[in-house]
């Protein structure tokens, strides 16, 4: 009989329950270091072409159950049916990617200085990785991290987000249903995700944490990670700016604001956070923003009209309301929304007269809201995204080439859109700089987190004499 605890999962739409999920300890998480550890040789030992193969299986499998998993995401996220099936789509991407990475983990051979040596330099799988991934991304944080690792020889433990761990359940299942072995990949779910934090930082056998999530608990892992110099990824928050020179397609840039502020009503580190328009189309850009965003139907995420739902919590209701409230309060003018509108919901917001000394510049909205701010020059607009401790994603709508080039070289950030605010693709590098984040994922670069560089020196060929 299991007698593991449990902890309820809510819907953040309703509040109702959507199932209960095993509560793991630290204990669990250290037994589940030993099996993972032991799993190890074995993975790494199997060829490349036998990981893609189960690889590809797990894929299959995942689309074959797109909509189960969309719907369970979607009542566990808060996420609206349209997007979760997208995730599923995009999460699936991950693994069919990797599982063809698999085979092209090469490494080199050097032009020796000597003629008697030969020189090489080898990639060999990291060792066991532990996941640690968010609620908003509840299927492709994890597929972006476990693919490269699994496919790299890596045996993985995913700690998912305590909100969603039902859709890391069900993909888990698939990936045993695929054939990859069961201490090779292991989930634990819990409620005490500080503790399993530290014990995988202190144990010397994890030799990887890969981590998505806030800036916040990120530093806190840089700081844990002294113990054992245990190597870290990390994709933290965003404060991302979208810029509108006077020369862009003012529709396009509407079009474009409205999909990447209100992507998951808000709540992705990549989502505009603020909105920097040139003062002479300022006035045009509101009225056009403004009308789209009436337009935005919010409601419950399983009705499939509906394009943004809940806020994940009470504490995210509540910090939007309050920076709201802030940019209020410092002469800022809601010109739609700015209210609560019951349960976990917060309307469609667009906020104009703000100014950059505001909370609501600095700080990660994570919710419906679009501040808009106007500029005079191009140098004025570049220095204002840059002034901001974050890194991620900016965005730029101009028709002028030669700007575009001249802006998106001078944004401090790892990933700049012009005149596209959806760019994120399991084909292109995804992280930031700055308090953002270290490393890349996604694309050729993502497997390199998980495999280490051996130099290897074949002596005494003794040819030269
Ligand atoms: C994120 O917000 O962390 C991920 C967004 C994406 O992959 O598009």
């Amino acid at each position: 009989m299991n007698t593991r605890a449990t902890f309820a999962v809510h819907e953040p739409a309703t509040g109702a329950l959507v199932d209960m999920a095993p509560n793991h300890t630290a204990q669990d998480a250290t037994q589940a270091i030993e099996r993972a550890h032991a799993a190890w040789p074995a993975w790494r030992s199997r060829t490349a072409g036998e990981r893609a193969k189960l690889l590809r299986a797990w894929h299959d499998l995942i689309l074959a159950h797109r909509e189960p998993i969309a719907v369970i995401m979607s009542r566990e996220a808060g996420k609206v049916m349209s997007e979760s099936r997208g995730e599923v789509d995009y999460g699936a991407a991950f693994v069919e990617w990797f599982a063809e990475e698999a085979r092209r983990t090469y490494g080199d051979v050097i032009p020796s200085p000597s003629p008697d040596r030969r020189l090489f330099a080898l990639r060999q799988s990291v060792g066991v990785v532990a996941a640690i991934t968010p609620w908003n991304f509840p299927l492709a944080m994890i597929t972006r991290k476990v693919a490269p690792a699994l496919a790299a020889g890596c045996p993985v433990i995913i700690k998912p987000a305590t909100e969603t761990p039902l859709t890391a359940l069900y993909l888990e299942r698939l990936a045993h249903e695929a054939g990859i072995p069961a201490d090779v990949y292991q989930t634990l779910t819990t409620t005490a995700n500080a503790e399993l934090g530290a014990v995988f930082l202190s144990d010397a056998r994890v030799r990887k944490v890969s981590f998505t999530g806030s800036t916040a608990v990120g530093k806190q892992l840089v700081a844990q990670s002294a113990q054992h110099l245990t190597k870290l990824s990390l994709e933290l928050g965003g404060n991302a700016p979208i810029l509108v020179f006077e020369d862009a397609d003012i529709d396009a840039a509407v079009r474009g604001t409205v999909a990447a502020k209100f992507r998951h009503n808000g709540q992705t580190c990549v989502c505009v956070n603020r909105v920097y328009v040139h003062e002479s189309v300022h006035e045009a850009f509101i009225d056009k923003f403004t009308a789209a965003v009436q337009q935005i139907r919010s409601g419950n995420p399983s009705d499939d009209t509906v394009q943004v739902g809940p806020l994940i919590s009470e504490r995210a209701l509540h910090k939007v309301e309050g920076l709201v409230a802030d940019a209020v309060a410092g002469g800022a003018r809601i010109a739609l929304g700015g209210v609560a509108t019951g349960g976990q919901y917060y309307a469609p917001t667009v906020l104009v007269d703000v100014r950059s000394d505001m909370r609501i510049a600095k700080e990660e909205v994570f919710g419906p809201v679009a501040p808009i701010y106007a500029f005079r020059t191009e140098a004025e607009a570049i220095a204002l995204a840059n002034d901001t401790s974050y890194g991620l994603a900016a965005y730029l709508y101009s028709s002028n080439q030669a700007r575009c080039w001249r802006v998106a070289e001078a944004l401090e950030y790892g990933m700049v859109g012009i005149n596209e605010s959806l760019m994120a693709t399991v084909v292109a590098p995804f992280g930031g700089i700055k308090e953002s984040g270290i490393g890349r994922e996604g694309s050729r670069y993502g497997m390199d987190a998980y495999l280490e560089m051996k130099y290897v020196c074949l002596g005494g060929l003794g040819w030269g004499d």
